[in-house]
C-alpha cells in the first residue's frame, strides 16, 4: 500500500513578521527549481497567512497551526477552520503539544478541532507527543495509541488525515529519539490507522517531529513508517528548510 507523497512542513509557530515572508519566497523559488519528491508546506502565524497566500506560490502550500471547535460565533480573538479555508489553507496543525499543554487541550478538543478541520476542506495535522516523564516511565506507546484513538474524529477520512508524532522532550531540546524508537511509535501508530480506516489507513502520512535539522532528517527520514516531517526552529529560514526538503532527492 503506498502513501502519498512525504510532506515536509514548517511549523513557525509565534514566529515571523511581515519580512519573513520574504523566505517563504526564497523556499518557493528553491523548491521549484529543485528535484524535491515530497510536498512542502509552510504553517506561518495566522497574521501572515493572507498575504503569503494572495502571492500565489506554486511549490508551497500554506497551512494554520490552529483553529476553533466552533465554525462561527462569539468567540473574541479565535479562528475558525472555514475562515482558514476561505483564505487558502490546505493543512491545519491540530493538537500541537504547545496547545495541549499550554492552553489546556486535551483529546476531545482535539478530536474536535480536527473534525471542524476536516468537515472545512483542510487536512488535520493531528499531533501526539509523549512527555519526558511517560517516556522515562516506558509509557510512549501506551500514550501515543491512546492520544491517536482518541483525537482522530468520526467523520476523518484517510485523504485529509495526517498524524504527528511529536515527543515533548525533543521539541526544541535538540534531542531525537534513537531511529529504532521513532520506527516502533510510527510503526505502531500505522497499526492504529489500520486498524480505524482498513488497509487504506496505510496510506496516511505520518510524520515526525522534533528537533529536526538537516544532519539528523536523512536518517529520521528513511526511517520505516515515516512520512515526513513537521519542523519548528529549522523551518523559519528558507535554506535550513530546504536542506531538510532536499532529504527526499535521496529518500525513496
Ligand atoms: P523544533 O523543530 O523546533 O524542535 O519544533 C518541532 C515542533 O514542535 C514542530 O511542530
Amino acid at each position: 500500500m503506498t502513501r502519498p507523497k512525504a510532506l515536509v512542513a514548517g511549523n513557525w509557530k509565534m514566529n515571523g513578521l511581515k519580512g519573513a515572508v520574504d523566505e517563504i519566497i526564497k523556499l518557493n523559488d528553491l523548491v521549484g527549481r529543485s528535484d524535491a519528491k515530497c510536498d512542502v508546506l509552510i504553517c506561518p502565524p495566522v497574521t501572515l497567512i493572507g498575504s503569503i497566500i494572495q502571492l500565489n506560490l506554486k511549490h508551497v502550500s500554506i497551512g494554520a497551526q490552529d483553529c476553533h471547535v466552533k465554525s462561527i460565533g462569539a468567540h473574541t480573538g479565535d479562528v475558525s477552520a472555514e475562515m482558514l479555508k476561505d483564505l487558502g489553507c490546505t493543512h491545519i496543525i491540530i493538537g500541537h503539544s504547545e496547545r495541549r499543554v499550554g492552553h489546556g487541550e486535551n483529546n476531545v478538543i482535539v478530536n474536535k478541532k480536527a473534525s471542524q478541520a476536516q468537515k472545512f476542506g483542510t487536512t488535520a495535522i493531528i499531533c501526539v507527543g509523549e512527555t519526558i516523564d511517560e517516556y522515562e516511565a516506558g509509557k510512549t506507546l501506551e500514550v501515543i495509541v491512546s492520544q491517536v484513538k482518541s483525537s482522530i474524529p468520526s467523520n476523518a477520512i484517510v485523504e485529509n488525515t495526517i498524524i504527528a508524532y511529536e515527543p515533548l522532550w525533543a521539541i526544541g531540546s535538540g534531542k531525537v529519539p534513537t531511529v529504532g524508537g521513532v520506527e516502533e511509535v510510527h510503526t505502531s501508530i500505522s497499526k492504529v490507522l489500520v486498524e480505524r480506516f482498513g488497509s487504506e489507513g496505510a496510506k496516511i502520512n505520518i510524520l515526525y517531529g522534533g528537533s529536526v535539522n538537516a544532519s539528523n532528517a536523512h536518517a529520521l527520514m528513511s526511517t520505516v513508517n515515516v512520512n515526513g516531517a513537521l519542523v519548528g526552529g529549522a523551518s523559519l529560514k528558507a535554506d535550513d528548510f530546504f536542506n531538510i526538503i532536499s532529504v527526499y532527492d535521496q529518500v525513496d
